[in-house]
């Protein structure tokens, strides 16, 4: 590692210089927030938080660093669950939070042009206010920033109809760590002209490149929404109601979200939550759908439905009879933010599987958590329309957490079932021993190439991800 200048402090005057005195933030300055990200991991201070207004300020920053030979860790809204965010020791959290804001609506191409530190929900509202449609949509939505969901590749809720963020990302503007700006910020839904290069930012997790600006595909806004809470027997219900939903609601399907009984029970027992329906089914599922005529789709959901009730694959349902209705049978779906305080400390997974073995995986991952850690609680939950199974694991009252055991449990069997350890939060640092459980040694070492050709230095978010 190259170093022009033997000492930060040369930096730090550099980056006042440059950006001014209000950008950089030193001890006791610096928010406390900016030491780590959602993750359970342990808090690390950097050796300052740096907040610049434009990408040429972003470049200027990178430019700085890699002259003293500082890493940089880039910042959003800090959601993330990996620790991708966590700065390092002696190196320089870059925040986008000043970095706000729309720059363009375009309805012909239907398209949002954004800047990166732009909270999610804002331009989930911006594009609502124009008769648009922002699919991406996740918990965090209030606080996770574009930029973060984009370097992520953040999935949610309603990728069963629209993708991943990586699907809904026309154009991009990106800064490397030499300082150079790399900006395309297409519109056009069809453009092969060479290689896509803005996916290879898209997931990165900030390791290649620092999103300063983004160009979003627009849906139209969905002007019904029809959503249902069903209890089902097994798993193979569960399968037969997801082949036919697909089949008969076609696109307007929108989430497929599937909770198992210890999921249900602690969930329920929130009192902010109603259920929809009562205990003692072997599985739950949330099903929802968008449509462009109420007065076709509401019956058509409902008819659906009643087939399904019919054919008994469903040994109950609730339907949502108004808007309010569809937001209440979310809550119950949304209260994952309450796992802390009704479980306590546990340890988070995304894992993603091939749709038709998830069944089996629960009941082995169950089953192996409670011999070798007898008491374990285990919830499972998930968007299984996509293969995405969460599991909030623990051992309740032990101190410390048996984290690494609950890992060796959850990832063995993912190995064994064909599976990933990340379906949608990403690798970060928390998961990063167990990539090569998903990925092959070619692929890793292929990642390496790629970091190594973009950031010699490794300077850039160093030790996430490979
Ligand atoms: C979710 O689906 O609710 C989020 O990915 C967070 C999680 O449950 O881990
Ligand atoms: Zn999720």
């Amino acid at each position: 590692m190259m170093s022009l200048h033997a000492e930060p402090a040369g930096l730090m005057a550099d980056l006042r210089t440059v950006l001014g005195h209000a950008a950089v933030l030193e001890g006791a300055e610096m928010p406390a927030r900016n030491s780590l990200d959602w993750s359970n991991l342990d808090p690390v201070p950097p050796l300052a938080v740096v907040r610049p207004a434009d990408t040429a300020g972003v470049a200027a920053v990178m430019r700085l660093c890699t002259a003293y030979g500082v890493a940089v860790v880039p910042q959003g809204g800090l959601t993330g669950l990996c620790g991708g965010a966590r700065p390092v020791a002696g190196g320089i959290a870059l925040s986008l939070e000043r970095m706000s804001g729309i720059e363009e609506i375009d309805p012909a191409s239907s398209t949002m042009t954004a800047r990166a530190g732009t909270p999610l929900q804002t331009l989930q509202e911006a594009a609502d206010a124009a008769g648009l449609y922002l699919a991406l949509d996740l918990g965090a939505r209030g606080s996770a920033t574009i930029g973060g969901n984009l370097s992520t590749n953040a999935g949610g809720n309603r990728v069963i109809r629209y993708g991943m963020a990586r699907d809904m990302v026309l154009g991009l503007e990106v800064v490397l760590m030499d300082g150079t700006v790399v900006t395309n910020l297409n519109k056009m839904l069809k453009n092969n002209a060479g290689y896509d290069l803005k996916q290879l930012f898209v997931g990165s997790e900030g390791t290649l490149g620092v999103i300063t600006r983004v160009v979003l595909r627009l849906y139209p806004k969905p002007r019904c929404t029809m959503a249902a809470v069903c209890g089902l027997a097994d798993y193979d219900s569960v399968l037969r109601l997801l082949e036919s939903a697909r089949r008969d609601l076609g696109p307007m399907l929108s989430a497929f979200e599937v909770m198992w009984p210890d999921y249900w029970g602690f969930i329920s027992a929130l009192p902010q939550v109603r259920p929809p329906i009562g205990e003692g089914h072997a599985v739950y599922v949330l099903v929802e759908a968008q449509g462009t005529d109420e007065a076709l789709d509401q019956p058509r959901f409902q008819s659906w439905l009643e087939n399904q009730a019919e054919a008994g694959v469903l040994a109950d349902a609730a339907v949502a009879q108004s808007l309010a209705d569809v937001g209440a049978f979310w809550s119950v779906r949304d209260a994952v933010t309450e796992f802390n305080r009704v479980i306590g400390p546990h340890e988070p997974f995304d894992i993603g599987l091939p749709v038709a073995a998830i069944g089996n995986y629960v009941k082995a991952c169950r089953s192996a958590l409670e011999n070798a850690l007898p008491g374990a609680v285990a919830l499972f939950y998930g968007h299984i329309g996509d293969g995405n199974l969460h599991v909030a694991a623990c051992l309740p009252g032990a101190e410390p957490q048996p984290k690494e055991r609950i890992k060796e449990i959850v990832y063995g069997l993912v190995r064994q079932f064909g599976g990933t350890v990340s379906a949608e939060h990403g690798i970060g640092l928390s998961k990063k021993p167990w990539l090569p459980f998903t990925r092959s040694a070619p692929e890793i070492a292929l990642m390496r190439r790629i970091k190594s050709a973009l950031d010699p230095d490794g300077l850039l978010n160093p030790g996430k991800v490979v």
